[in-house]
């Protein structure tokens, strides 16, 4: 059923758990996102992302989205991840998304401001949530896609992270529904073990009084890692890249095993969707606390 995020997150405030959000730019990640949490019976959160428009337009992928979130067994929200533009959040609203992402977070702290409480009135005169991001989230060199480019030497950087009085001003003054935080996550492969600030989010939630935290670059981080920043503070965790990888490498397994002189790509199609659940499982299972 078609629910909204800002329902999902007060649900997942008050049992302590993060709800998993997944970027689905293809009908193998739809499927497998939607299947793996519909078989753990846990809500889940269905996202595009503006830069995945070279993948499949908002207008091509976003009702089937919709369409599929009203069709399954369990909660499912729908919603645009980093919306850079004016023009994709008009059409996420239009199309029927429950919640947006605008993503200001590489302008000055007061463009951000100025332009996030604008976006904010327009979404909610029509009952759409807005989450939107404070402090810099980098991508690593290989395989990002919902961020940035940027080099690998930022990541980790400190002074990129989110500072906790910032964010409360920046949500007192915006009025958004929740905040997309820098604490040492990337999008993108992970080159090196990534080094978490768990204290930083305590503190940003201590001082936003308890507004839903969003970790981004959420794939590739350790279980151990997952259950800290949940007990800190994150609601929300954007996940893509390593369920992208399950499914390529699970591709390749395929190819390179493949005896016969023809492959059919239905093979191919069935194969990564069920690769794309399995990682997706794993992942539904710590964020929702059932492991
Ligand atoms: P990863 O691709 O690094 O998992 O990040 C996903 C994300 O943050 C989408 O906004």
């Amino acid at each position: 059923m078609l629910v909204t995020v800002k329902e999902l997150l007060v649900e997942a405030e008050k049992k302590q758990q993060a709800v998993g959000a997944f970027n689905v730019p293809n009908l193998e990640s739809l499927r497998g996102v939607i299947q793996a949490a519909e078989e753990l019976g846990v809500p889940v959160i269905i996202q595009h992302a503006e830069v995945h428009e070279n993948l499949i337009s908002i207008e091509e992928i976003g009702p089937v989205m919709v369409e599929f979130a009203k069709r399954a067994n369990i909660p499912v929200a729908v919603h645009l991840d980093h919306g850079a533009t004016l023009e994709e959040c008009v059409k996420a609203v239009r199309l029927g998304f429950t919640s947006i992402m605008y993503d200001a977070s590489l302008k000055s702290y007061e463009t951000n401001v100025k332009e996030t409480t604008e976006l904010v009135k327009i979404a909610h005169s029509v009952g759409v949530s807005v989450e939107a991001e404070l402090g810099e989230m980098t991508n690593s060199t290989v395989g990002g896609g919902e961020g940035r480019a940027s080099d690998a030497s930022d990541f980790g950087n400190v002074d990129l992270f989110t500072n906790p009085q910032q964010a409360n001003e920046f949500i007192q003054n915006t009025g958004v529904d929740s905040l997309a935080i820098s604490f040492g996550t990337v999008h993108g492969k992970y080159l090196a073990e990534p080094n978490l600030d768990f204290e930083r989010i305590e503190s940003i939630r201590k001082t936003t009084s308890k507004t839903p935290l969003v970790m981004h670059g959420g794939s590739g981080v350790s279980a151990a890692d997952y259950r800290k920043a949940i007990a800190a503070g994150i609601r929300k965790i954007n996940y893509y890249t390593y369920m992208n990888l399950a499914a390529g490498e699970s591709a390749k397994k395929v190819l390179i095993n493949s005896q016969q002189d023809e492959l059919f790509f239905d093979e191919l199609s069935l194969d990564v969707t069920s690769a794309i659940k399995e990682n997706v499982i794993e992942a539904l299972k710590i964020f929702n606390g059932l492991n």
